[in-house]
């Protein structure tokens, strides 16, 4: 049985985790806080979920996804050399505090994360969903106007594995390309938010514009 790791277990990491588990795999959750903090949540997912450390849950994951954008270098590194890592991130200032190289949009949220991990197989995903939305929005593969979700990557084998999780998960994908496209679906991009199918997201990729041209 596979185990999905999450650093950071709030709204987008706890539905993460719940349809993790409702698909058969492991999850080992954390937070800043402690593994006791999460008690009831652990309870909620039952015998396969447990409670770490951020370093613990990076360690157990075979895909490990990270939450925490302003905290993003307390990202244990070397436990996560080689392994896909799911950027779930979004930016927003007066949240997240200034980060320059966001604001002057030479880089973007997964390739800061992709610098601070530089062996790991960063993966963009489930930015642009609204968490409680991952639980009442998939529907199996092949069902018509089925929803779909953005990735971006730049390793294909890392891409590939999360477009098998997204489908188990109830949704199609739609490839926007390496990292530093990534963009194209940040936060107050046509496709950011709305329920798209794949052919609808395709299209607002392309209509994506970057805030200093807007
Ligand atoms: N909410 C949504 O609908 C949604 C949808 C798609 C994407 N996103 C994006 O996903 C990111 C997280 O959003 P969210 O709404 O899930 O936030 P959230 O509910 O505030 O959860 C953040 C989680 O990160 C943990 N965390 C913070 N610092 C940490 C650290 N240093 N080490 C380990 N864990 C740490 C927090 O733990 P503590 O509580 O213990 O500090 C908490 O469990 C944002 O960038 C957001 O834009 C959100």
């Amino acid at each position: 049985m596979a185990t999905i790791g999450l650093i950071g277990a709030g709204r987008i990491g706890s539905q993460i985790a719940r349809l993790a588990v409702a698909n058969g795999y492991k999850v080992v959750i954390s937070n800043s806080r402690g593994p006791e903090t999460l008690s009831g949540l652990v309870a909620e997912l039952g015998p396969n979920a447990r409670a770490a450390t951020p370093a613990e849950a990076a360690q157990s994951g075979d895909i490990v996804v990270t939450i925490p954008l302003r905290e993003h270098r307390a990202v244990p590194v070397e436990p996560l050399a080689g392994k896909i890592v799911i950027d779930t991130n979004n930016y927003y200032p007066q949240r997240d505090g200034h980060i320059p190289e966001l604001d002057n949009e030479s880089t973007t949220t997964s390739e800061l994360l992709q610098a601070h991990l530089p062996t790991s197989k960063i993966v963009k995903a489930f930015n642009h969903i609204y968490a409680a939305a991952l639980t009442t929005d998939g529907q199996p593969a092949g069902t018509k106007n089925r929803r779909a979700l953005v990735i971006a990557g730049d390793d294909q084998g890392a891409k590939a594995a999360v477009t098998r999780l997204l489908d188990q998960f109830g949704f199609d994908t739609v490839d926007a390309g390496p990292l530093e496209e990534g963009w194209r679906i940040q936060r107050d991009t046509p496709g950011y938010g709305p329920r798209r199918t794949a052919e609808e997201l395709r299209r607002d990729l392309a209509a994506a514009k970057r805030y200093a041209n807007r």
